[in-house]
């Protein structure tokens, strides 16, 4: 690929959220805050900010109302929220959200566990917060999770992920992430997998979403790139997990994906070396080791 004739792949930056989400700490607003002004500083058009979920369930987000209003907003960085039902996205709308994502999962076993509710309750759920923002010109992004497999179920039939990623679609939903929760999936599924789905929802509807959890996420990430997709989440210093799947790591680091994507020739519109300082700055901050390879090899 030369210069002229680079493409760009979006880059969703989902760390203050799916991220912070899973530390067992407290974090200080302010240092949640400072985490997404500084990835905006490096260049991230994406950023998923905080989750407006019930702070029963998720306490490490319960100020999500707090950190929304304070984050400088820039101009053409995108922030978008987790929202699970209607009052989620009443408290979202009351700091002047503009971008939602709710979400769900291919297998019902895991969508139980997670927001205490069916697969197909939850899509119904989603349907008020659809009506709700007609006219508003809030987008709604759809992620469906456990997409090659389930911590409690195991395998997950594609025709399930299908069916969920088309359900998401027919609501309204501008884009559906395919998120594999617990970093199960390995190149050739993941393609697979993402192949079937744009059968039915165009490719350029869909973005991939890979957990870590056993080192396949950028080869997955690279396999769906190679198929077509053009949008991959990923999370700064591998942040992440969910409390909800036990055992499943951080997402794909944002500094080794951005590393490949230049590599290759992609453009991201992300400055790497001020992406590592985020990430050296954050891990140090929560006292975690750095989980991006890059966090430690980089040398400007
Ligand atoms: P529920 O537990 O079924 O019960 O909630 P509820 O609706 O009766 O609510 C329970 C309490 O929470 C009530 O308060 C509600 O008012 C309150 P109480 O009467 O006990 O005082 N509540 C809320 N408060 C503030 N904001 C709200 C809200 N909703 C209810 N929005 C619910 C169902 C879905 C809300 C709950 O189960 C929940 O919030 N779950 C959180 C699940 C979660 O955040 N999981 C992690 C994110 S998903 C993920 O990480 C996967 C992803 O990254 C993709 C991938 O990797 O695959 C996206
Ligand atoms: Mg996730």
């Amino acid at each position: 690929m030369t210069e002229t004739t680079a493409e760009t792949i979006r880059i969703v930056e989902v760390g203050p959220r799916d991220g912070l989400q899973n530390e067992t700490a407290i974090i200080p607003t302010a240092t949640k805050v400072s985490l997404i002004e500084r990835l905006a500083d490096a260049g991230h058009c994406c950023i998923e900010a905080t989750s407006f979920v019930s702070p029963k369930w998720i306490p490490q987000l319960a100020d999500a109302s707090e950190v929304f209003s304070a984050i400088e907003k820039r101009p053409g960085v995108r922030y978008q929220v987790l929202v699970p039902n209607l009052q989620g996205l009443e408290r979202a709308l009351a700091v002047g959200v503009r971008e939602i994502a709710v979400f769900t999962a291919a297998s019902e076993a895991f969508s139980q566990h997670n927001i205490h509710a069916s697969i197909d309750q939850s899509i119904e759920r989603f349907r008020p917060l659809l009506d709700r923002l007609q006219g508003t010109g809030v987008n709604v992004r759809g992620y469906v999770s456990t997409v090659l497999g389930c911590p409690y179920q195991g395998a997950v039939p594609v025709a399930d992920v299908v069916r969920v990623a088309s359900a998401l679609q027919a609501l309204g939903c501008y884009e559906i992430s395919l998120g594999d929760t617990i970093g199960v999936g390995t190149p050739r599924q993941a393609r697979a997998l993402l192949c079937a789905v744009a059968e039915v929802v165009p490719m350029a509807q869909l973005a991939v979403h890979f957990h870590d959890t056993r080192g396949q996420a950028l080869a997955n990430v690279y396999a769906c790139i190679e198929a077509g997709v053009r949008v991959v989440d990923a999370s700064v210093a591998g942040l992440g997990g969910c409390p909800y799947a036990a055992g499943a790591s951080g997402n794909l680091a944002s500094e080794d994906l951005v590393y490949m994507l230049h590599g290759c020739g992609y453009r991201t519109g992300v400055d790497l070396d001020r992406l590592v300082q985020v990430g050296r700055w954050i891990s140090t901050e929560l006292h975690r080791e750095n989980g991006a390879k890059l966090g430690r090899a980089w040398k400007p």
